[in-house]
Protein backbone atom coordinates (compact mmCIF):
# COMPACT_ATOMS: atom_id res chain seq x y z
CA UNK A 1 0.00 0.00 0.00
CA UNK A 2 1.54 3.43 -1.11
CA UNK A 3 0.56 5.88 1.50
CA UNK A 4 -0.67 9.29 1.18
CA UNK A 5 1.19 11.04 3.95
CA UNK A 6 -2.02 11.44 5.35
CA UNK A 7 -1.50 10.59 9.00
CA UNK A 8 2.69 11.86 8.80
CA UNK A 9 4.17 13.46 11.41
CA UNK A 10 7.69 14.98 10.86
CA UNK A 11 8.94 18.27 9.78
CA UNK A 12 9.59 20.84 8.07
CA UNK A 13 8.63 20.00 5.08
CA UNK A 14 8.11 22.22 1.64
CA UNK A 15 4.54 22.60 0.48
CA UNK A 16 4.40 22.35 -2.75
CA UNK A 17 1.34 23.39 -5.25
CA UNK A 18 1.90 22.35 -9.02
CA UNK A 19 -1.23 24.66 -10.64
CA UNK A 20 -2.02 24.85 -13.96
CA UNK A 21 0.09 28.19 -14.41
CA UNK A 22 2.90 27.94 -11.85
CA UNK A 23 5.15 26.10 -9.33
CA UNK A 24 4.09 27.85 -5.94
CA UNK A 25 6.60 26.40 -2.73
CA UNK A 26 6.05 27.50 1.21
CA UNK A 27 7.75 26.28 3.54
CA UNK A 28 6.81 27.22 7.35
CA UNK A 29 8.34 27.03 10.83
CA UNK A 30 6.49 26.68 13.87
CA UNK A 31 7.55 29.37 16.62
CA UNK A 32 6.82 29.28 20.36
CA UNK A 33 5.81 26.67 22.90
CA UNK A 34 3.61 23.18 21.87
CA UNK A 35 0.75 24.81 23.57
CA UNK A 36 0.91 27.88 22.20
CA UNK A 37 2.61 28.11 18.97
CA UNK A 38 2.67 30.81 15.90
CA UNK A 39 3.88 30.06 12.23
CA UNK A 40 6.69 31.48 10.95
CA UNK A 41 7.14 31.64 6.58
CA UNK A 42 10.96 30.62 6.32
CA UNK A 43 10.66 30.44 2.71
CA UNK A 44 8.26 31.30 -0.33
CA UNK A 45 8.43 31.11 -4.16
CA UNK A 46 6.29 31.39 -7.26
CA UNK A 47 7.55 29.80 -10.44
CA UNK A 48 5.40 30.77 -13.51
CA UNK A 49 4.91 27.51 -15.63
CA UNK A 50 4.41 27.46 -19.29
CA UNK A 51 1.09 26.65 -20.92
CA UNK A 52 2.08 23.13 -22.00
CA UNK A 53 3.43 21.88 -19.13
CA UNK A 54 -0.23 21.30 -16.57
CA UNK A 55 -2.83 20.56 -19.28
CA UNK A 56 -6.45 19.87 -17.95
CA UNK A 57 -5.06 19.73 -14.08
CA UNK A 58 -2.37 16.37 -14.99
CA UNK A 59 1.33 17.22 -15.77
CA UNK A 60 1.64 17.18 -19.20
CA UNK A 61 5.62 17.88 -19.32
CA UNK A 62 7.32 16.19 -16.24
CA UNK A 63 10.76 17.77 -17.37
CA UNK A 64 8.99 21.77 -17.21
CA UNK A 65 7.44 21.37 -13.84
CA UNK A 66 10.86 19.77 -12.77
CA UNK A 67 12.72 22.61 -14.00
CA UNK A 68 9.93 25.13 -12.74
CA UNK A 69 10.08 23.16 -8.97
CA UNK A 70 13.72 23.49 -9.09
CA UNK A 71 13.68 27.39 -9.76
CA UNK A 72 10.88 27.87 -7.13
CA UNK A 73 12.71 25.89 -4.55
CA UNK A 74 16.19 27.65 -5.80
CA UNK A 75 14.86 30.91 -5.61
CA UNK A 76 13.08 30.44 -2.04
CA UNK A 77 16.53 29.48 -0.44
CA UNK A 78 15.68 26.41 1.31
CA UNK A 79 17.84 23.72 1.80
CA UNK A 80 14.51 21.09 2.68
CA UNK A 81 14.54 18.08 0.32
CA UNK A 82 11.30 16.60 1.45
CA UNK A 83 8.11 18.02 -0.17
CA UNK A 84 4.50 17.54 0.38
CA UNK A 85 2.75 17.54 -3.12
CA UNK A 86 -1.17 16.90 -4.07
CA UNK A 87 -3.58 15.34 -6.26
CA UNK A 88 -6.40 17.34 -7.71
CA UNK A 89 -9.75 16.03 -5.89
CA UNK A 90 -10.63 14.78 -9.63
CA UNK A 91 -8.15 12.78 -9.69
CA UNK A 92 -8.93 11.10 -6.45
CA UNK A 93 -11.80 8.53 -5.43
CA UNK A 94 -12.36 8.91 -1.64
CA UNK A 95 -14.81 6.55 0.34
CA UNK A 96 -15.78 6.80 3.96
CA UNK A 97 -16.31 3.61 5.07
CA UNK A 98 -17.14 2.52 9.03
CA UNK A 99 -14.49 -0.03 10.92
CA UNK A 100 -14.60 -1.16 14.58
CA UNK A 101 -12.55 1.39 16.61
CA UNK A 102 -9.71 -0.10 18.63
CA UNK A 103 -7.84 -1.64 15.93
CA UNK A 104 -4.02 -1.35 15.37
CA UNK A 105 -3.11 0.55 12.01
CA UNK A 106 -1.57 -2.56 10.43
CA UNK A 107 -5.12 -4.63 11.21
CA UNK A 108 -6.82 -1.88 9.80
CA UNK A 109 -4.70 -1.85 6.42
CA UNK A 110 -5.48 -5.98 6.42
CA UNK A 111 -8.96 -5.47 6.71
CA UNK A 112 -8.93 -2.37 3.94
CA UNK A 113 -6.99 -4.48 1.47
CA UNK A 114 -8.97 -7.34 1.51
CA UNK A 115 -12.09 -5.19 1.20
CA UNK A 116 -11.12 -2.46 -1.53
CA UNK A 117 -12.38 -3.86 -4.56
CA UNK A 118 -15.84 -3.27 -2.85
CA UNK A 119 -15.01 0.76 -2.72
CA UNK A 120 -12.95 1.20 -5.51
CA UNK A 121 -13.89 0.79 -8.93
CA UNK A 122 -10.49 0.09 -10.51
CA UNK A 123 -8.13 -2.80 -10.53
CA UNK A 124 -6.07 -2.17 -7.32
CA UNK A 125 -3.26 -2.85 -9.16
CA UNK A 126 -3.64 0.25 -11.01
CA UNK A 127 -3.71 2.23 -8.02
CA UNK A 128 -2.46 4.16 -4.56
CA UNK A 129 -4.49 3.55 -1.72
CA UNK A 130 -4.31 5.41 1.74
CA UNK A 131 -6.59 5.63 4.80
CA UNK A 132 -6.88 7.85 7.80
CA UNK A 133 -9.32 7.57 10.75
CA UNK A 134 -11.74 10.98 10.76
CA UNK A 135 -13.13 10.17 14.14
CA UNK A 136 -16.28 8.00 15.82
CA UNK A 137 -18.76 6.89 13.33
CA UNK A 138 -22.61 7.71 14.16
CA UNK A 139 -22.72 3.75 15.32
CA UNK A 140 -20.93 3.04 19.09
CA UNK A 141 -18.19 1.04 18.90
CA UNK A 142 -17.12 2.11 14.72
CA UNK A 143 -14.83 4.99 13.71
CA UNK A 144 -15.48 6.50 10.10
CA UNK A 145 -12.23 5.71 8.03
CA UNK A 146 -11.57 7.86 4.88
CA UNK A 147 -10.06 5.89 1.89
CA UNK A 148 -8.06 7.66 -0.78
CA UNK A 149 -7.44 5.88 -3.67
CA UNK A 150 -5.33 7.38 -6.91
CA UNK A 151 -3.74 6.19 -10.11
CA UNK A 152 -0.32 5.07 -9.87
CA UNK A 153 -0.12 7.43 -12.90
CA UNK A 154 -0.90 10.46 -11.81
CA UNK A 155 1.22 10.01 -8.44
CA UNK A 156 4.55 8.71 -10.68
CA UNK A 157 4.43 11.95 -12.72
CA UNK A 158 4.73 14.12 -9.58
CA UNK A 159 6.84 12.02 -7.87
CA UNK A 160 8.88 12.11 -11.55
CA UNK A 161 8.59 16.09 -11.59
CA UNK A 162 9.84 16.30 -7.76
CA UNK A 163 13.03 14.35 -9.25
CA UNK A 164 14.54 16.56 -11.61
CA UNK A 165 14.05 19.13 -8.96
CA UNK A 166 15.85 16.74 -6.23
CA UNK A 167 13.39 16.69 -3.91
CA UNK A 168 11.45 13.55 -2.79
CA UNK A 169 7.75 13.56 -1.44
CA UNK A 170 7.34 12.69 2.18
CA UNK A 171 3.55 13.37 1.54
CA UNK A 172 1.27 13.26 -1.43
CA UNK A 173 -1.83 14.18 -0.02
CA UNK A 174 -5.56 15.39 -1.81
CA UNK A 175 -6.17 19.12 -2.85
CA UNK A 176 -9.61 19.12 -0.77
CA UNK A 177 -7.60 18.17 2.20
CA UNK A 178 -4.36 20.53 2.01
CA UNK A 179 -6.79 23.13 1.17
CA UNK A 180 -9.37 22.21 4.25
CA UNK A 181 -6.17 22.82 6.49
CA UNK A 182 -5.08 25.81 5.29
CA UNK A 183 -8.77 26.85 5.56
CA UNK A 184 -9.05 25.88 9.22
CA UNK A 185 -5.52 27.55 10.32
CA UNK A 186 -6.85 30.84 8.62
CA UNK A 187 -9.64 30.93 10.68
CA UNK A 188 -8.02 30.11 14.21
CA UNK A 189 -10.65 29.81 16.96
CA UNK A 190 -13.25 31.52 14.63
CA UNK A 191 -13.52 27.96 12.66
CA UNK A 192 -14.89 25.94 15.90
CA UNK A 193 -18.40 25.29 15.57
CA UNK A 194 -19.21 27.22 12.28
CA UNK A 195 -19.49 25.69 8.62
CA UNK A 196 -16.83 27.33 6.41
CA UNK A 197 -17.48 27.30 2.30
CA UNK A 198 -14.01 27.25 0.64
CA UNK A 199 -13.86 28.76 -3.28
CA UNK A 200 -11.02 28.02 -4.70
CA UNK A 201 -10.69 30.01 -8.17
CA UNK A 202 -7.65 29.06 -9.73
CA UNK A 203 -7.21 29.21 -13.87
CA UNK A 204 -8.36 25.84 -14.96
CA UNK A 205 -10.80 24.90 -12.33
CA UNK A 206 -12.72 26.40 -9.04
CA UNK A 207 -12.87 24.27 -6.17
CA UNK A 208 -15.79 24.37 -4.20
CA UNK A 209 -15.63 22.85 -0.50
CA UNK A 210 -17.45 22.58 3.14
CA UNK A 211 -15.89 22.28 5.95
CA UNK A 212 -16.81 22.04 9.62
CA UNK A 213 -14.54 21.56 12.70
CA UNK A 214 -11.84 20.33 10.36
CA UNK A 215 -13.71 17.85 8.76
CA UNK A 216 -14.55 17.92 5.01
CA UNK A 217 -18.36 17.82 4.34
CA UNK A 218 -18.38 18.45 0.51
CA UNK A 219 -15.60 19.20 -2.79
CA UNK A 220 -16.50 19.79 -6.27
CA UNK A 221 -14.75 20.72 -8.80
CA UNK A 222 -15.68 22.91 -11.98
CA UNK A 223 -14.21 23.75 -15.29
CA UNK A 224 -15.58 27.56 -14.73
CA UNK A 225 -11.79 29.37 -13.65
CA UNK A 226 -9.99 32.56 -14.64
CA UNK A 227 -8.91 30.96 -17.88
CA UNK A 228 -12.54 32.12 -19.05
CA UNK A 229 -11.97 35.91 -17.91
CA UNK A 230 -8.84 35.82 -19.71
CA UNK A 231 -10.15 34.70 -22.81
CA UNK A 232 -12.81 37.90 -22.40
CA UNK A 233 -9.94 40.02 -21.77
CA UNK A 234 -8.05 38.88 -24.98
CA UNK A 235 -11.24 38.76 -26.96
CA UNK A 236 -12.58 42.45 -26.21
CA UNK A 237 -9.16 43.82 -25.98
CA UNK A 238 -7.38 42.31 -28.67
CA UNK A 239 -4.64 41.28 -26.74
CA UNK A 240 -2.15 38.39 -26.41
CA UNK A 241 -2.93 35.33 -24.00
CA UNK A 242 0.30 36.68 -21.65
CA UNK A 243 -0.36 40.60 -22.14
CA UNK A 244 -4.18 39.94 -21.27
CA UNK A 245 -2.74 37.88 -18.14
CA UNK A 246 -0.09 40.46 -16.74
CA UNK A 247 -2.76 43.51 -17.68
CA UNK A 248 -5.44 41.93 -15.11
CA UNK A 249 -2.42 41.06 -12.71
CA UNK A 250 -1.43 44.72 -12.65
CA UNK A 251 -4.11 46.30 -12.72
CA UNK A 252 -3.76 47.94 -16.13
CA UNK A 253 -6.65 47.20 -18.15
CA UNK A 254 -8.85 50.01 -19.61
CA UNK A 255 -11.70 51.61 -17.75
CA UNK A 256 -14.56 49.47 -18.24
CA UNK A 257 -13.17 46.44 -17.34
CA UNK A 258 -14.81 46.53 -14.39
CA UNK A 259 -18.30 47.27 -15.43
CA UNK A 260 -17.82 45.29 -18.74
CA UNK A 261 -15.91 42.07 -17.83
CA UNK A 262 -14.85 41.61 -14.17
CA UNK A 263 -18.68 42.01 -12.96
CA UNK A 264 -19.99 39.95 -15.51
CA UNK A 265 -17.26 37.21 -14.37
CA UNK A 266 -17.82 37.69 -11.21
CA UNK A 267 -22.17 37.54 -11.40
CA UNK A 268 -21.07 33.86 -13.23
CA UNK A 269 -18.95 32.50 -10.72
CA UNK A 270 -20.94 33.74 -7.59
CA UNK A 271 -23.82 31.55 -9.46
CA UNK A 272 -21.97 28.37 -10.05
CA UNK A 273 -20.39 28.94 -6.41
CA UNK A 274 -24.01 29.00 -5.26
CA UNK A 275 -25.54 26.38 -7.01
CA UNK A 276 -22.71 23.77 -5.94
CA UNK A 277 -23.39 24.70 -2.78
CA UNK A 278 -27.14 24.68 -2.82
CA UNK A 279 -26.69 21.44 -4.31
CA UNK A 280 -25.22 20.37 -1.24
CA UNK A 281 -27.43 21.40 1.06
CA UNK A 282 -30.18 19.65 -0.65
CA UNK A 283 -28.21 16.61 -1.00
CA UNK A 284 -27.70 16.54 2.66
CA UNK A 285 -30.23 18.56 4.29
CA UNK A 286 -27.71 21.13 5.69
CA UNK A 287 -27.92 24.25 6.81
CA UNK A 288 -25.85 26.87 5.03
CA UNK A 289 -22.57 27.88 5.17
CA UNK A 290 -21.60 30.36 8.19
CA UNK A 291 -18.68 32.12 6.14
CA UNK A 292 -17.46 31.42 2.29
CA UNK A 293 -13.17 31.68 2.41
CA UNK A 294 -12.25 33.04 -1.62
CA UNK A 295 -8.62 31.74 -2.53
CA UNK A 296 -6.80 30.76 -5.50
CA UNK A 297 -5.51 34.10 -7.54
CA UNK A 298 -9.33 34.71 -9.22
CA UNK A 299 -10.11 35.52 -5.43
CA UNK A 300 -9.17 39.01 -6.28
CA UNK A 301 -11.33 39.65 -8.86
CA UNK A 302 -12.90 43.23 -8.66
CA UNK A 303 -16.21 43.30 -6.63
CA UNK A 304 -16.16 39.23 -6.42
CA UNK A 305 -16.48 39.06 -2.40
CA UNK A 306 -19.18 42.03 -1.80
CA UNK A 307 -20.93 40.01 -4.62
CA UNK A 308 -20.63 36.67 -3.04
CA UNK A 309 -21.49 38.15 0.15
CA UNK A 310 -24.88 39.98 -0.97
CA UNK A 311 -25.58 37.34 -3.67
CA UNK A 312 -25.78 34.11 -1.39
CA UNK A 313 -26.29 35.85 2.11
CA UNK A 314 -22.70 34.65 3.23
CA UNK A 315 -19.65 36.81 4.50
CA UNK A 316 -17.20 35.73 2.22
CA UNK A 317 -13.47 37.07 2.88
CA UNK A 318 -10.51 37.01 0.55
CA UNK A 319 -8.48 33.98 2.38
CA UNK A 320 -5.32 34.99 3.67
CA UNK A 321 -3.47 32.16 4.37
CA UNK A 322 -0.29 34.42 6.26
CA UNK A 323 -2.66 36.43 8.50
CA UNK A 324 -1.07 34.78 11.71
CA UNK A 325 2.24 34.36 10.19
CA UNK A 326 5.24 36.22 10.68
CA UNK A 327 7.96 36.67 7.67
CA UNK A 328 11.20 34.77 7.90
CA UNK A 329 14.42 37.26 6.60
CA UNK A 330 14.31 35.19 3.31
CA UNK A 331 10.76 35.66 2.42
CA UNK A 332 9.50 38.89 0.30
CA UNK A 333 6.78 40.20 1.57
CA UNK A 334 5.57 41.15 -2.13
CA UNK A 335 5.18 38.34 -2.97
CA UNK A 336 2.71 37.02 0.16
CA UNK A 337 1.01 40.42 -0.24
CA UNK A 338 0.31 39.67 -3.92
CA UNK A 339 -0.58 36.01 -4.02
CA UNK A 340 -1.73 35.19 -0.47
CA UNK A 341 -4.61 33.61 -1.55
CA UNK A 342 -2.92 31.78 -4.42
CA UNK A 343 -0.27 30.23 -1.83
CA UNK A 344 -3.38 28.47 0.37
CA UNK A 345 -3.05 25.28 -1.10
CA UNK A 346 1.17 25.48 -0.55
CA UNK A 347 0.37 27.02 2.77
CA UNK A 348 -1.82 23.93 3.58
CA UNK A 349 0.43 21.46 2.61
CA UNK A 350 3.30 23.00 4.15
CA UNK A 351 1.47 22.60 7.62
CA UNK A 352 1.29 18.80 7.18
CA UNK A 353 4.82 19.14 8.53
CA UNK A 354 3.25 19.65 11.82
CA UNK A 355 0.28 16.73 11.32
N1 LIG B 1 -6.76 40.33 -10.06
C1 LIG B 1 -7.14 39.19 -10.59
N2 LIG B 1 -8.44 38.99 -10.91
C2 LIG B 1 -8.82 37.83 -11.47
N3 LIG B 1 -8.00 36.82 -11.77
C3 LIG B 1 -6.71 36.96 -11.48
C4 LIG B 1 -6.21 38.14 -10.87
N4 LIG B 1 -4.88 38.00 -10.69
C5 LIG B 1 -4.57 36.77 -11.17
N5 LIG B 1 -5.67 36.14 -11.64
C6 LIG B 1 -5.73 34.84 -12.31
O1 LIG B 1 -5.57 33.78 -11.38
C7 LIG B 1 -5.04 32.64 -12.08
C8 LIG B 1 -3.98 32.02 -11.27
O2 LIG B 1 -4.56 31.56 -10.07
P1 LIG B 1 -3.95 30.33 -9.30
O3 LIG B 1 -2.52 30.56 -9.04
O4 LIG B 1 -4.84 30.07 -8.16
O5 LIG B 1 -4.13 29.19 -10.42
P2 LIG B 1 -3.46 27.76 -10.53
O6 LIG B 1 -3.37 27.20 -9.15
O7 LIG B 1 -2.21 27.86 -11.30
O8 LIG B 1 -4.55 27.00 -11.40
P3 LIG B 1 -5.45 25.70 -11.09
O9 LIG B 1 -5.72 25.69 -9.62
O10 LIG B 1 -6.68 25.88 -11.92
O11 LIG B 1 -4.62 24.55 -11.55
C9 LIG B 1 -4.50 33.13 -13.41
O12 LIG B 1 -5.32 32.64 -14.47
C10 LIG B 1 -4.58 34.64 -13.26
O13 LIG B 1 -4.83 35.26 -14.47
MG1 LIG C 1 -4.61 26.04 -7.94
Amino acid sequence: MFSLGLGRKQAPLLGIDIGSTAVKVVELARVGSASAHTYQVASCALETLPPTAVVEKKIADIQAVGESIRQAVTRCGTKAKAAAVAVPGSATITKVIPLSAGMKDAEMEGLIQLDADQYIPYPLDEVNLDFTVLGPAVTQGEVDVLLVATRHEVVDNLLAALAIAGLEAEVVDAEPYALENAATLTMGALAEGQTIAIADIGAQATRIQVVRNGRGLFSREQGFAAAQLLEEIQRRYSLKADEARRCLEAGELPGDFVAEVARPFAEALTQQIGRALQYYYSATSSKPADQILLAGGGAVLPELEQMVSSRLGILAYVANPFAHMTLGPRVPGQLIQRHGPALALAVGLALRGFD
